[in-house]
């Protein structure tokens, strides 16, 4: 039995030193110190042995065991070891890869067309107002100067979403609004950004678009201011040596009222094939605003006067940025809206 043990020593070293993961050394160990393991087994028939042999075989199988629990651990710690490097090397991330791409998104074409809008007025001191897009014939029309039979109405068909309730045509009734609000104090000075709704739909209209609304009112403003203000607004938009002209014109809600144009941003004056061979490009409508409007709002006519412009940003991005056809800046093609910074 002692010989036994000898062998039992040699074979479990080979077993431990062959053991390639912590499944085969759990085998070992149960192969020779489970409960029916080999030694357990060897001990429990000690019995055999004759009474004096007992002590030294006793002291000789405890050691074994003894020195068998050692080596397992010793194992154990080196394949775990082993265990954390290869995984290491498995998982290992190289922080010097280069990451994924996230998208950079950027402003819409109109958006940078009115804010540059916004920057150029508010630097003449008008201050941004809005008004909802949901608005009444009231806002809309009637106090505008347009009652209900106006022929002027038709030029802007219109959605309504109740008799007396639609998607406003235009943005004026900020105008009203404004008036209304800030009445009887003086100046008025305000350009209202928004969308505005009309039952049209080609390469020039869509059914919605933007407009701006100017507003100036004090006492002493005339015809000159409304010109100067459109100078200066034509140039720092277009260009610094760019020219407008007033031709006469009508609205309801202006007295008198014109179509302004600047010179071609083409072909300067000369006549070419984006202003028609006028020279001219018209951008925007305005006038002196009509005595009746300033009175139902509760300013006096006599008293005080006002200018008044309103242009669609489509159409001025349309010709700042080269563009020919407004559905463009609504089809959502990055394509197209890269292009714009
Ligand atoms: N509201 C007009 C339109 O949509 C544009 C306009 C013209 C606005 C003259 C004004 C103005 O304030 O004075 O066709």
């Amino acid at each position: 039995m002692l010989t036994r043990l000898t062998q039992l020593e040699e074979e479990a070293r080979s077993a431990i030193d062959s053991a390639r993961d912590m499944q085969d050394l759990q085998a070992v160990r149960v192969r020779f110190l489970g409960k029916k393991g080999e030694i357990t087994a060897l001990l429990r028939s000690m019995g055999q042995l004759p009474p004096e042999q007992r002590p030294e075989f006793g002291r000789r199988a405890n050691g074994l065991r003894d020195l068998l629990e050692q080596l397992l651990g010793e194992k154990e710690k080196e394949l775990k070891e082993k265990e954390a490097a290869d995984r290491w090397e498995r998982e290992r991330i190289d922080v010097t890869l280069p990451g994924y791409p996230v998208p950079l998104g950027r402003k819409h074409p109109l958006t940078l067309v009115t804010e540059d809008i916004k920057e150029i007025f508010t630097g003449l001191g008008f201050q941004v107002a809005r008004g909802p897009e949901l608005e009444s014939d009231y806002y809309n029309f009637e106090a505008l100067n347009m009652p209900p039979e106006h022929p002027a109405r038709d030029m802007q068909d219109s959605f309504y979403v109740a008799p007396q309730f639609l998607l406003r045509t235009h943005t004026s009734p900020v105008q009203i609004r404004t008036m209304e609000l800030l009445h009887p104090r003086l100046p008025v000075r305000i350009i209202a950004p928004g969308k505005v709704y009309r039952r049209d739909d080609d390469a020039t209209h869509s059914p919605m678009f933007h407009q701006v609304e100017g507003l100036a009112v004090d006492r002493g403003i005339t015809l000159a201011d409304l010109k100067g203000t459109l100078l200066l607004f034509a140039r720092e938009m277009f260009g610094p040596e760019k020219r407008i002209r007033l031709r006469p014109s009508f609205f309801p809600f202006t007295e008198p009222s014109a179509e302004v144009d600047i010179s071609c941003i083409n072909c300067d004056g000369e006549g070419c094939r984006v202003c028609g061979f006028t020279g001219w490009l018209e951008i925007l409508g305005a006038g002196m605003v009509h005595p009746r409007v300033l009175q139902v709002c509760g300013y006096d006519p006599e008293d005080v006067t006002g200018f008044a412009f309103g242009m669609g940003v489509e159409r001025i991005a349309m010709l700042k940025y080269g563009v020919n056809d407004l559905r463009l800046f609504f089809s959502n093609d990055l394509r197209f809206l890269k292009q714009f910074r």
